[in-house]
């Protein structure tokens, strides 16, 4: 698909309408209408415990929504759609797993919709992911012996085997040093730009992506909000969905959210303080202290 691929004219890749999620008592989120374009780099921003992993797991008819219905090129979803891609929450690999780099990559294929492909064309097929991704001069390794920089440039490569429409990112940054959370975003983009695919990218931090983001589906106790960046990441509107004072400090490039009170209802929220929710990165004093 050309480089144009993001049209607002254009039938939408995913549409969300009206979805609700609730486990139990808990609403994670409710009402949620979002139609993502072909090309469209869309951010899933919230803390830990707002319900972005099951937003997806429900993309791919993994769960079902309590209301409301989500399409996939105007059809329901269901599960193991070639379709959409997807990069799981990343772990990285075993000490010990025999798997080499393009097998890792390999596997991608395997699952499509192809089912097994020849050999020979299989290599081929994989010898052109690995340079899209920049794994050539490790294709041969065992995965295991790779940093967390290199295993997610397979995982990525893995994901796009199938040539989805929709790639689907599980906070593909969380601990990547500075420097592979730049490379990572810029593979993801370029990507994305070159084949046309729209993306739903889950991250805790939206700088390293700030310039390549569309919108943003901003995830908060029960709520959200969507829209630009510019449209959401401000004072009064993070303050209004939280309901209760939120200060949106823009500094050097960088945007940090001081004041959130959610982080006290994120059980599994190992990176957060109390009334200090980032947008930045794993240290959240270290990124202000770089930030201001
Ligand atoms: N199948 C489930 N049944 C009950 N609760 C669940 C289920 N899946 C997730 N949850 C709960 O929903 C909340 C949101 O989880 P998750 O979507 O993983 O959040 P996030 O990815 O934003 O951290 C968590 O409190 C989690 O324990
Ligand atoms: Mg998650």
């Amino acid at each position: 698909m050309p480089a144009d691929a993001t049209r607002s004219g254009s039938d939408p890749v995913l549409s969300l309408r009206g979805a609700t999620l609730r486990f139990d008592d808990r609403t994670l989120w409710s009402g949620v209408d979002l139609d993502v374009q072909p090309g469209e780099f869309v951010a899933v921003l919230g803390a830990n415990g707002t319900g972005k992993t099951s937003l997806l797991r429900v993309i791919l008819g993994q769960q079902r929504l309590t209301r409301g219905e989500v399409l996939f090129e105007g059809e329901p979803v269901r599960a193991g759609n070639p379709g959409i891609g997807y990069v799981p929450q990343q772990k990285l690999a075993d000490d010990g797993t025999p798997l080499r780099a393009r097998d890792l990559v390999g596997l991608g294929l395997d699952g499509g919709r192809w089912g097994f492909w020849p050999s020979r064309r299989k290599r081929a097929v994989v010898d052109r992911l690995l340079a899209e991704v920049g794994a050539t001069s490790y294709a041969r390794k065992p995965v295991s012996r790779l940093s967390g920089g290199e295993q997610q440039r397979l995982r990525i490569g893995q994901a796009l085997a199938a040539d989805p429409h929709l790639l689907l990112a599980d906070e593909p940054l969380a601990s990547l040093d500075l420097s592979n959370q730049r490379a990572i975003s810029e593979l993801i983009d370029r990507q994305r730009r070159e084949r046309g695919f729209g993306v739903l990218f889950v991250t805790h931090d939206i700088n390293p992506v700030l310039g390549m983001v569309d919108r943003v589906l901003y995830l908060a106790g029960g709520r959200f909000r969507t829209g630009t960046p510019d449209d959401v990441l401000r004072s009064e509107v993070l303050s209004e969905l939280y309901g209760s004072p939120v200060d949106v400090i823009r500094a050097r490039g960088r945007i940090i959210v001081v004041g959130t009170p959610d982080s006290g209802h994120a059980p599994h929220d190992e990176h957060h303080d109390a009334g200090h929710e980032e947008l930045c990165d794993h240290d959240p004093s270290d990124a202000e202290a770089v930030a201001l």
